[in-house]
C-alpha cells in the first residue's frame, strides 16, 4: 500500500504511513490497516486529503483534444481517473489533434501563465516526419526566422534533419497556432507525423504509450520551479539526447 500511495509521487513513504494511521485511506470503502497491507490492482483506493497543485505528465495520443471539456470530440481529460477529472486540472498549452507526445496538464493556473508567457522561453522539442527531404536550406530558414503566409513573424528555431529522409527535430519557443506545420508549409512540406518530446526541462518519459499519465517526480516540478525562476539562457541547441526515437 505505501509503495503504491508513495509512488504517485504525491507523498513520502512517511507521509503515507501517517496517512493510513490516521485513516484517511481507504481500500474499497474499508480503512487501510497497515502500510505494507497488499493491494490488489483492482482495489479502489481512495486518499482523503484535499487536492494540491497537481502536475502531470501525459503522452498525448493521436485524435484527442487538448481541451478540458468539447460538446462532440474526446479531450486528454477523459484519459483521467474520475477524483483528477474533478480536481480542475487543464492542459498547459495545446497540441493539435493530431500531434502526439508530452502534455503538461495541471491545476496550478500561475505555473501554466509563466510557462505560457513569452518571456518565459521555454524551449520545445517536436519530432517531426515530413513529405519529403529537409535540408540545411530549411535549417537556415528555420535558424533565421520564418514569415508564414498570413504575414506571422516566427522567431528563430533550430530544425536538425534527422538521417532518415523527411524526419527533423525542430525546436521552437513560441506556441503558435499550427507553428510547426506552418512553417514546415512555408518551406513546401507537409507533416505527416508530429510528437513533442520535450518542454522547458521536461523530457516525456519513454516508459509512458500514447494514452498513458503519471505524475511529475518532485525532481521534474523542482526543475519548472528552476527554469522560471532562473536566467534565460541562449536559444536551442542541437538536441542530441533525442537522436534515438
Ligand atoms: N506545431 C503544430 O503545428 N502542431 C502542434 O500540435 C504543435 C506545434
Amino acid at each position: 500500500m505505501d509503495k503504491l500511495l508513495s509512488g504517485t509521487g504525491r507523498w513520502t513513504r512517511k507521509q503515507v504511513k501517517e496517512l493510513i494511521r490516521t485513516g484517511r485511506v481507504t481500500v474499497d470503502g474499508v480503512p487501510a490497516a497497515r502500510p505494507e497491507q497488499p493491494c490488489s490492482p483492482a482495489a479502489r483506493v481512495q486518499v482523503d486529503v484535499p487536492l494540491g497543485p497537481v502536475y502531470i505528465m501525459l503522452h498525448k495520443p493521436a485524435g484527442l483534444l487538448s481541451a478540458t471539456e468539447d460538446a462532440r470530440q474526446e479531450t486528454v481529460l477523459e484519459l483521467l481517473p474520475e477524483y483528477l477529472r474533478r480536481a480542475g486540472l487543464f492542459p498547459v498549452g495545446r497540441l493539435d489533434k493530431d500531434t502526439e507526445g508530452l502534455l503538461l496538464l495541471t491545476n496550478d493556473g500561475a505555473l501554466a501563465h509563466r510557462l505560457l508567457s513569452p518571456r518565459a522561453h521555454v524551449d520545445k522539442v517536436y519530432f517531426v516526419r515530413a513529405d519529403g527531404p529537409l535540408s540545411r536550406e530549411d535549417a537556415l530558414a528555420f535558424a533565421a526566422g520564418l514569415t508564414l503566409e498570413d504575414g506571422t513573424v516566427c522567431k528563430s528555431a533550430v530544425l536538425e534533419p534527422l538521417e532518415t529522409s523527411g524526419e527533423a527535430l525542430i525546436t521552437i519557443r513560441e506556441g503558435k497556432y499550427h507553428q510547426i506545420k506552418r512553417m514546415l508549409a512555408q518551406r513546401g512540406r507537409r507533416v505527416e507525423y508530429l510528437k513533442r518530446l520535450s518542454m522547458g526541462p521536461l523530457d516525456l518519459d519513454p516508459a509512458l504509450v500514447p494514452g498513458q499519465w503519471r505524475f511529475l517526480t518532485p525532481q521534474e516540478q523542482k526543475l519548472l520551479e528552476y527554469l522560471l525562476t532562473a536566467t534565460q539562457t541562449a536559444v536551442g541547441g542541437p538536441s542530441k539526447k533525442f537522436s534515438v526515437l
